[in-house]
Order: C-alpha cells, then sequence, then structure tokens
C-alpha cells in the first residue's frame, strides 16, 4: 500500500515536470506500459492470498485511475500551453499605427501637355498626330525646306540614315494631316522632338504643341487672337505680357517668335506665322482660295514659366525630390 502511494506521488511529479506530449507518453509508459511498474503490480496480484486480493486489487485500480486522470489533465495543460504559445508568437499589434503606401503623381511635362491639350480642345481643335521618327521628306523638303537650305542647319538634327531623322519639330503633322484632309482643318498635334541641343533652356528631346487652322478667312489677327487668348487661360492672367518678334520660318510667311517675360528678360515660347502657299501647294490645296496659321509651342518653357523653373534639365533628372513638388 505504501508502495502504491509512492508510485502514484512520483507519477504525477513526473508528469507535471513534463514539457511536451511526446515526454509525457514516456512517463506514462513507465507506469502503465506493458513493464509499467503499475501493470507489474496487477499481473502480481495472482500471488497474493484471497483475502488480501480484493482489497489490493480495489487499491491499485484507485490509483491507477488516479494516475489516468493526472494524465489526461496534463495532456490537455499542454496542448493549451502549446496553441497559447503559438497565438502569442503569430498575433497582431492592431493598434500599430499603419504605414501608408507612397502614391506617385503625373510628370510636369505631362502635366503641361494635358492642360495645353485640354484648353485647345475648348477652342475646338481636334487631335493629330505623327511618328517620332520621320523622313526626310516630311520634317523638312515638304515644309518648303529643300536640300541644302542652309534652315536646315539651324536645327541640329539626329539623323537616322540618310534618309530619316528623330523629327526636330512637330510641323511635319502638318503635311501628314493636310495631305489626308481637306479645310476646313483646325488641329493640333503634341508629341517628342529631338535636337541635339542642351542648356538651361535646351534639352536634347522634348515636347512640342503644333497648330494649324486652314479656313478662307483666316488671318495672322486670328493667330494673334488665338495664341493670346490660349495663353491668358493657361497662365490664368489677363494681363499676360505675350510679345510676337518678327522672324523667319520657310514654311511660314509671315512669320513671328513668341515671347514671354522670364527672370527680367524674356523667354521664347514658340514660332507662328500664317502657312506659306508653297506648303499648300505640296499636298495639294488651292493657296489661292485657303489661308492658314500654324505654330509650333515648347511645353518644356511654358512648364518652366508656370512652374517657376529655371533649368528646364531639371525635368529630365528624374529627382524625386524636384518631382514631388508637382504631386
Ligand atoms: C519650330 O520648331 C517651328 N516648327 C515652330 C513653328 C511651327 C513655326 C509652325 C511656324 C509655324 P523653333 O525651332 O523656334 O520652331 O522651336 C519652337 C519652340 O520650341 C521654341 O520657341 C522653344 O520654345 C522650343 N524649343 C526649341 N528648342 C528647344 C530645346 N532644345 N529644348 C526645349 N525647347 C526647345
Amino acid at each position: 500500500m505504501e508502495e502504491l502511494q509512492q508510485i502514484l506521488e512520483q507519477a504525477l511529479k513526473q508528469f507535471a515536470d513534463t514539457t511536451d506530449e511526446a515526454e509525457l507518453e514516456q512517463v506514462k509508459a513507465r507506469y502503465l506500459g506493458k513493464e509499467g511498474s503499475l501493470t507489474v503490480l496487477l499481473k502480481g496480484l495472482g500471488k497474493l492470498s484471497a483475502e488480501q486480493r480484493p482489497a489490493a486489487g480495489a487499491r491499485i485500480n484507485q490509483v491507477k485511475q488516479g494516475i489516468e486522470a493526472a494524465l489526461q489533465q496534463r495532456r490537455e495543460d499542454l496542448q493549451n500551453n502549446k496553441l497559447a504559445n503559438k497565438l502569442a508568437a503569430e498575433s497582431l499589434d492592431v493598434t500599430l499605427p499603419g504605414r501608408g503606401l507612397g502614391t506617385g503623381g503625373l510628370h510636369p511635362v505631362t502635366r503641361t501637355l494635358q492642360r495645353i491639350e485640354q484648353l485647345f480642345h475648348s477652342l475646338g481643335f481636334a487631335t493629330a498626330s505623327g511618328p517620332e521618327i520621320e523622313s526626310d521628306f516630311y520634317n523638312f523638303t515638304a515644309l518648303n525646306i529643300p536640300e541644302n537650305h542652309p534652315a536646315r542647319a539651324m536645327h541640329d538634327t539626329f539623323y537616322i540614315d540618310s534618309q530619316h531623322v528623330l523629327r526636330t519639330h512637330t510641323s511635319p503633322v502638318q503635311i501628314r494631316y493636310m495631305e489626308n484632309n481637306q479645310p476646313p482643318l483646325k488641329i493640333i498635334s503634341s508629341g517628342r522632338v529631338y535636337r541635339f541641343d542642351s542648356d538651361a533652356t535646351h534639352s536634347p528631346m522634348f515636347h512640342q504643341v503644333e497648330g494649324l487652322w486652314v479656313d478662307e478667312e483666316i488671318s495672322f489677327s486670328n493667330l494673334k487672337g488665338v495664341v493670346q487668348d490660349f495663353l491668358k487661360r493657361f497662365f490664368e492672367q489677363d494681363d499676360l505680357q505675350v510679345r510676337f518678334r518678327p522672324s523667319f520660318f520657310p514654311f511660314t510667311e509671315p512669320s513671328a517668335e513668341m515671347d514671354m517675360s522670364w527672370n527680367g528678360g524674356w523667354l521664347e515660347i514658340g514660332g507662328c506665322g500664317m502657312v506659306h502657299p508653297n506648303v499648300l501647294k505640296n499636298v495639294n490645296i488651292d493657296s489661292e482660295k485657303y489661308l492658314g496659321f500654324a505654330f509650333g509651342l515648347g511645353v518644356e518653357r511654358l512648364a518652366m514659366l508656370r512652374y517657376g523653373v529655371n533649368d528646364l534639365r531639371q525635368f529630365y533628372d528624374s529627382d524625386l525630390r524636384f518631382l514631388k513638388q508637382f504631386n
């Protein structure tokens, strides 16, 4: 009887010391397994006298039940501990502050382009487009700039081969559009153009917006009116200073350059003029019946003025500290 009490106490202590279920099963075998101490005692019952047997049997079974109950309790405790540890390790602290996703923004030149297009659309201009790799014919010849004309040298052209260039301006789109459409014509065309050029007001790739309006009674004053109206709306300024300076382009006559005040001086924002009769003839439009005006605006120059940027090359440095200011 004494030995039974010891076995029970020892089993309860050893169960309590286990740290996982596998260990618990091993400890269990010491008492209830085939060679376990309680099993051995049960087997030994036969050696006792008939009077001693019932009391001993009852006591052994009582201890066995005690051990089984403790075993079951420990099993549940270990499982609960395991779950609690797992939950603690995988817990989320929902009180931590959120980490916001950085949002992107449109590039200032894209914004400027969209604004220009929107304003001209509201003035009734449709949109046309043309390729960036352009043939020598569309970029120069059809615009009344024949081979060996000095105006070709003014453009600092990137040649692809003897017949193809990276377009130096958006004016070739005028030709492509007039070849396929009859007046009245009223379009703008924006896009990238390329020149071998780089300083604070020039970059090798930049954007232009070309405008073209051809109809029976178009005059230079219409040109001035449209451009001035556009610029006033673009800069949201009614008393805007715009200067039209007489100039020369082979594809317009008369021609002018447009300047706006900048840094105490003037910044050239575009060229314009009345479409040259030779250009109309090149696309089979009756130059006796129709007149037109055209203009080409430098988009980066307008962006510089609108956003107060002093060096146009900053638009293409990909410096996020600069670009983020336009978000
Ligand atoms: C032209 O490109 C003519 N095609 C414009 C034109 C169209 C005249 C229709 C008449 C009728 P110009 O080379 O001046 O013209 O360029 C026009 C504008 O583009 C300039 O006024 C300037 O604002 C901008 N520009 C020129 N070169 C650069 C450059 N390297 N970087 C940024 N902007 C430039």
